[in-house]
């Protein structure tokens, strides 16, 4: 069974949706899946040897100002002792974010994560979803799974209301299947 960590960052509870959902995802294809914020990352926190343990990370932060959101990025640079010794090379990773628009220049978060992961020798994960409604004039729906029309990673779009109501149906869809898809992917990779 893969071991499958999600490590995020969230202000105002929205990517705390989001990673919630990724866990119910990879929770439907493996036992061993830890879901944990970046607050929970002092040094030498024992939430540090789930990250190193993990067969796959998946990682979440919320869009701030165009891109990863500060919180996230200091985890990021804490990172840099396992960077130098390769602690996470070739594990698998994958990613998600979210922002108040739709657009909001969410992707160029997903970058940074694909760099982030780039940097320590992993190997990313895309979405693995086609739009929806793509021949629809009208656009998908809410409810709909991937209505981002995302490839690198999950987007929620959140538009500055409660995070009980948003990110909608469809985001939340879209989160969960990219946790499945990590940790199924994750046992493949591992073999066991
Ligand atoms: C400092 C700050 C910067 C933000 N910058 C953006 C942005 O660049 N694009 C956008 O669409 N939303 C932006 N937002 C809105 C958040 O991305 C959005 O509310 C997100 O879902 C918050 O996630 P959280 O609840 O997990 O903190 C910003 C919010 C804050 C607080």
């Amino acid at each position: 069974m893969a071991k499958v960590a999600i490590v995020y960052h969230s202000q105002q509870g929205h990517t705390k949706k989001v990673a919630e959902a990724v866990e119910r995802g990879a929770k439907k294809a493996s036992d061993e899946v830890t879901l944990i914020a970046v607050e929970e990352l002092g040094q030498d926190a024992p939430a540090w040897a789930v990250l190193d343990d993990a067969d796959a990370i998946i990682f979440g932060a919320p869009t701030y100002m165009g891109s990863m959101s500060a919180a996230f990025k200091a985890f990021a640079e804490a990172t840099v002792g396992r960077w130098f010794h390769r602690t996470w090379q070739d594990k698998l990773a994958a990613g998600f974010t979210t922002s108040g628009s739709m657009s909001g220049d969410k992707l160029n978060t997903l970058q940074g994560l694909v760099i982030l992961s780039a940097q320590h020798g992993m190997i990313w994960v895309s979405l693995g979803l086609v739009p929806p409604n793509v021949f629809d004039e009208h656009g998908p729906k809410a409810d709909d799974i991937n209505r981002s029309g995302a490839f690198l990673g999950a987007m929620g779009s959140s538009f500055s209301v409660a995070p009980e109501v948003s990110p909608s149906v469809g985001d939340v869809k879209t989160a969960e299947h990219l946790g499945e898809r990590v940790a199924t992917l994750a046992k493949k990779h591992v073999g066991r």
